[in-house]
């Protein structure tokens, strides 16, 4: 069968070859171009758009404005908070927010009227930090929401946090901070939409062609039929494609021009526009007694989400749901609270605010050895989350909970890095360890996926998945879930991925969810399928009490003789029905509760725990990550090779994070500023796969995507600290921190805070 089998994945030679079309890769000959007129600065009232300078321009077509949407002006993947406009109207709330759109016959003169439009603004006060967007008579950055600037604030309560605090042999408190994180798809956001049979078709790259679809129909005041989303093949996405970009104008454009258009972003206009990883300020307090069990954490976390939404509300749960990362912690009191500004806004970016808090509860556990005297690594294998235990937010981990195995696959990695270390004149060396649990797709809410199996007259079987896979693997592994659910070979399986006309909703490609949720929307597509051909070769045969079951491919009956199922499908189309399975499958959950936080917010938790050595340039100041273990619970292993290559990517991303990664306004707006790791930068990766099986899981998978990245950041910072002798609280690790630590004398106070 083809599970656990590293098989290559579906579209690889085409993609090798350079065969295949991203969305970026759509435009046709023919086709009209379309360019945004982006604002410079935010907050600002727009005064007067006047397109006259522009429609000169030979080959300028159209200029459109918010007057020119027909439906709703704010849209948004979470239903709460819908606050994105793509046309500004009458206002701009953050930098580069599209307020006007050229059509034309080429790109050339695309952009040319998009320079002529002329538009005055009247710039308003503005927020720009957290700490502005609270302050009291702060202007508002939505006044339409309820809370001011407040976009929400999470709470996690559970045992008495300040008595324990007060108990405990050892508290340690620190502050850590991440920056804001550009997503840097390889694939820069684009697409094609045009006009037939009196609908509006949009091709693009995204990672949920079904929400795209939902929201378009609302932008254009249509229905959803009226609107039909193709997903083009995606070249990454890591969150980034999970909010629209370039569909709304698209579709605009499509809509009243009924002609083809294409639109794609340059690299400078996908950093400025589209959603960052959001930076986060961490307090934290962990109390442990003397033998280094942690017995509380007292954790204060705010974030700044920009100017809208987006996935601010997800990333804030998320990051006070994992505060106490995986760790035993009995009293927890977590408060978690993010804010709207006036910059460009924070969203969904790989692990959703885990990577952050993954710094804080790693860098805690390294203090609370270093204060006891204890064995860092040691402690976290004390401490580490097992079957039996309770989550902070109080739910019961009954199986599935492979992080000790993790942390036994990196011990002796780790322990024979620390031995070899060295410190000369020239260089020091370090080693940190990081770990992470990770909650399988959308926190305390449902979020379902659905998948048909349809067995063809000729004997093949197709997939139907609305699961968009944007280069993580997604078809491919859904494609071995089926067919090693029939019985059957890879080569036997189509796919119709990503079509709303031809597939359902699958959600979104986003929170490791894929081959969890999907998968099991897939078995159950499955078991619905062979029920049906059951049923059929009953019918076929008018034996019906014919004990029968479909294995390996075949329909076998009790007493020995084989049918081939195309025979039934055959046999069923005579009377007009086809033989396809319906499946759907949403986890397990609880929503949690509003004061305290507690709840089952995910049915399954990915595990993992990695460890990083590097080197520091004591003249230069330059860190290479030279070697990373990382080993992941990833319950079963679907396509072991992928998720490899999972991990792999995961890690280089990590060292991004750690030590180049930050995205500030105005300063890095292009990959000459803003640095990402080359192939340079990459370490040895020893990815190691551990699968400790999760009941609810297809085949007990979970996933992988968003924990190969979790504890990247934090093992790298921890070998940092322990080459420079202090802690390093602050991503990235830049050149200038690291040439800081250097040179402050021994003994001083950490030089950072
Ligand atoms: Mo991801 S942040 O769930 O695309």
């Amino acid at each position: 069968m083809s599970l656990g089998q590293s098989l290559i994945r579906v579209g690889t030679e085409a993609k090798v070859r350079g065969e295949t079309r991203y969305g970026f890769d759509m435009p046709q000959a023919g086709d009209l171009h379309l360019a945004c007129v982006r604002a410079p600065k935010a907050p600002a009232k727009i005064l007067s758009i006047d397109p006259a300078p522009a429609m000169t321009i030979p080959g300028v077509v159209r200029v459109f404005t918010a007057k020119d949407v027909p439906g709703e002006h704010r849209l948004g993947i979470i239903a709460v908070t819908r606050d994105q406009e793509f046309m500004a109207p009458g206002w701009v709330r953050q930098p580069y927010q599209c307020v006007a759109l050229v059509a034309a016959e080429t790109l050339e003169a695309a952009r040319a009227g998009a320079r002529a439009v002329q538009v005055e603004y009247d710039n308003q006060p503005g927020v720009y930090s957290f700490e502005e967007a609270m302050a009291p008579d702060a202007p508002l950055v939505q006044p339409e929401h309820a809370g001011g600037n407040l976009l929400r604030e999470n709470k996690i309560k559970q045992g008495d946090t300040e008595a324990a605090l007060k108990d405990a042999a050892v508290v340690v408190e620190a502050t850590y901070t991440t920056e804001r994180v550009e997503h840097c798809a390889l694939e820069v956001e684009g697409g094609r939409a045009w006009w037939e049979d009196g609908r509006v078709m949009v091709k693009a790259c995204t990672q949920n062609p079904h929400y795209d679809q939902a929201d378009l129909a609302r932008f254009l005041g249509v229905e959803e039929n009226q609107v039909r989303v193709i997903q083009a093949e995606t070249g990454g996405g890591f969150g980034g494609k999970l909010d629209l970009s370039v569909q709304p104008f698209l579709a605009l454009a499509a809509w009243h021009l009924k002609r083809p258009v294409c639109l794609r972003y340059s690299r400078e206009e996908s950093i400025r526009a589209t959603g960052k990883r959001h930076g986060l300020w961490m307090h934290f307090i962990s109390g442990a007694d003397e033998q280094g069990n942690i017995t509380a954490l007292k954790a204060r976390i705010s974030g700044d989400t920009g100017a809208f939404a987006s996935y601010g509300l997800a990333v804030n749960q998320r990051a006070a749901v994992h505060a106490t990362g995986p760790y035993r912690t009995a009293n927890v009191d977590v408060i978690a609270r993010m804010a709207y500004t006036n910059n460009t806004f924070n969203g969904a970016m790989r692990g959703f605010g885990c990577p952050q808090v993954a710094l804080a509860h790693e860098a805690q556990i390294d203090a609370i050895a270093a204060e006891l005297g204890l064995d860092s690594f040691d402690l976290r294998k004390q401490n580490a989350l097992r079957q039996g235990d309770h989550t902070s937010t109080g739910q019961l981990l009954r199986a599935g909970v492979g992080l000790s195995a993790c942390l036994e696959r990196i011990e002796p990695i780790y322990r024979r890095w620390q031995a070899e270390l060295k410190h000369t004149d020239e260089y020091l060396e370090g080693v940190g360890v990081g770990a992470m649990f990770y909650g399988i797709g959308n926190t305390g809410a449902s979020n379902p996926s659905t998948a048909q199996v349809q067995w063809m007259q000729n004997g093949r079987v197709t997939l139907f998945t609305g699961a968009a896979d944007i280069g993580q693997g997604s078809d491919t592994a859904l494609m071995q879930i089926a067919a090693s659910r029939l019985g059957l070979p890879m080569e036997r399986i189509d796919l119709c991925r990503g079509d709303t006309d031809k597939t359902t909703n699958a959600g979104a490609t986003s929170a490791s969810r894929q081959t969890y949720i999907s998968g099991n929307a897939v078995m159950g597509a499955v078991a619905n399928l062979e029920m049906q051909l059951l049923q059929g070769a009953r019918d076929m045969l008018k034996e019906r009490h014919l004990e029968v079951d479909l294995r390996g491919g075949v329909l076998r009956t009790a007493d020995g003789r084989e049918i081939e199922p195309a025979e039934v499908v055959r046999h069923l189309a005579k009377s007009g029905a086809r033989v396809m399975g319906e499946g759907r499958f949403d986890p397990n959950f609880t929503a949690l509760d509003p004061q305290t936080g507690q709840g089952r917010p995910y049915a399954a938790y990915a595990y993992a725990a990695q460890c990083a050595r590097v080197r520091v340039d004591t003249a230069s100041a330059m860190v290479k990550v030279t070697d990373v273990a990382a080993a992941h619970d990833v319950g079963r292993a679907v396509n072991p090779r992928s998720v490899q290559g999972q991990i792999c990517g995961g890690v280089v991303m990590g060292v991004g994070m750690a030590l180049m990664e930050e995205y500030e306004q105005g300063r890095t707006e292009n990959l000459q500023a803003y640095h990402i790791p080359t192939a340079a930068d990459a370490p040895n990766i020893t990815p190691l796969i551990v699968e400790d099986p999760e009941p609810s899981g297809p085949y007990g998978a979970k996933g992988v995507g968003e924990p190969a990245l979790i504890p990247t950041a934090p093992a790298i910072a921890g070998a940092v600290s322990q080459a420079l002798g202090r802690p390093m609280r602050h991503l990235p690790i830049s050149l200038e921190r690291v040439m800081q630590a250097l040179t402050a004398a021994e003994g001083e106070t950490d030089c950072e805070d």
